[in-house]
C-alpha cells in the first residue's frame, strides 16, 4: 500500500510539511509505504485549458509535472497539504489540481484515498480544506477526512497539540480507508454518464 504526500507550501520546513510528515509517519506505522513530495522543488507550469487532454488522457505540458503523475497513478491514497494563503489553498496547489484535468475525463484516480491537510494561522482553513475535498470528490475519490493545524511563523504548529494528534488518527483513517476499498468495503461514486 502506497501513500503519497503532496505538501504545495512554498515554505521549507513549514507547517504543512510538518502536518504532513506527521500523517505519513502514522501511516508507515500502520503499515504503509510512505512517499513525500514537495511541491517547491518543482517546475509546474498552470494548465493552459488547451483541453487535448480530452482526447489524448495526458497533459502535453513539458515539466516537472510529468514525474508527479505516475507517483498519483501508483499511490492508494494522497495526503494533499496547504497552507491556508487569502483563506483559500496555496497558487501552487491549485496548479496541482489544475494539472489533474487530465485524469478527471476518465476518472483515473476513483476509488483513492483522499486527505487534506491544512496549516493556517487563524482564519480560513473550511475554505481550503472544501477545496481540496471538492478535489477529491469530483475525481470519485474516497474522502478521508483532515486536519487544521494553527500556527503562524515556521515550525509553530508543533505546539499544536491537538493537530499532532489529530495527524497520528488521520493516518491510521488513511491506511483503514484503503484496506476497507481493496476489500470491496468502501465504494467510490460512480463515473458520471
Ligand atoms: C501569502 C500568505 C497569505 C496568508 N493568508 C492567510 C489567511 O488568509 N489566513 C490565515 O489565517 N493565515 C494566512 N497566512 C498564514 C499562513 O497560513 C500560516 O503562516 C501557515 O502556517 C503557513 O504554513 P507553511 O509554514 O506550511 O507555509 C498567509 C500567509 C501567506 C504567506
Amino acid at each position: 500500500m502506497k501513500v503519497l504526500g503532496i505538501v504545495t507550501s512554498p515554505r521549507k520546513g513549514g507547517n504543512t510539511e510538518i502536518l504532513v510528515s506527521e500523517v505519513l509517519a502514522s501511516a508507515q506505522e500502520a503499515g504503509a509505504d510512505t512517499e513525500l513530495l514537495l511541491l517547491r522543488d518543482k517546475k509546474m507550469q498552470p494548465c493552459d485549458g488547451c483541453r487535448t487532454c480530452h482526447k489524448t488522457n495526458a497533459c502535453h505540458i513539458k515539466d516537472d509535472m510529468q514525474d508527479v503523475y505516475p507517483k498519483l497513478e501508483a499511490a492508494d491514497a494522497i495526503v494533499l497539504g496547504t497552507p491556508v494563503y487569502f483563506w483559500t489553498v496555496t497558487a501552487q496547489c491549485k496548479a496541482f489540481m489544475d494539472r489533474t484535468y487530465c485524469y478527471h475525463i476518465n476518472r483515473r484516480l476513483r476509488g483513492k484515498v483522499g486527505a487534506g491537510v491544512i496549516a493556517t494561522r487563524r482564519a480560513g482553513a473550511t475554505q481550503a480544506f472544501s477545496v481540496i475535498n471538492n478535489f477529491f470528490n469530483l475525481h470519485r475519490m474516497l474522502a478521508a477526512g483532515g486536519v487544521f493545524g494553527y500556527g503562524e511563523e515556521r515550525g509553530e504548529v508543533r505546539q499544536d497539540a491537538q493537530a499532532l494528534g489529530e495527524c497520528k488518527a488521520l493516518g491510521r483513517v488513511v491506511v483503514r480507508y484503503v484496506k476497507m476499498a481493496s476489500a470491496g468495503l468502501l465504494a467510490p461514486a460512480p463515473r458520471p454518464g
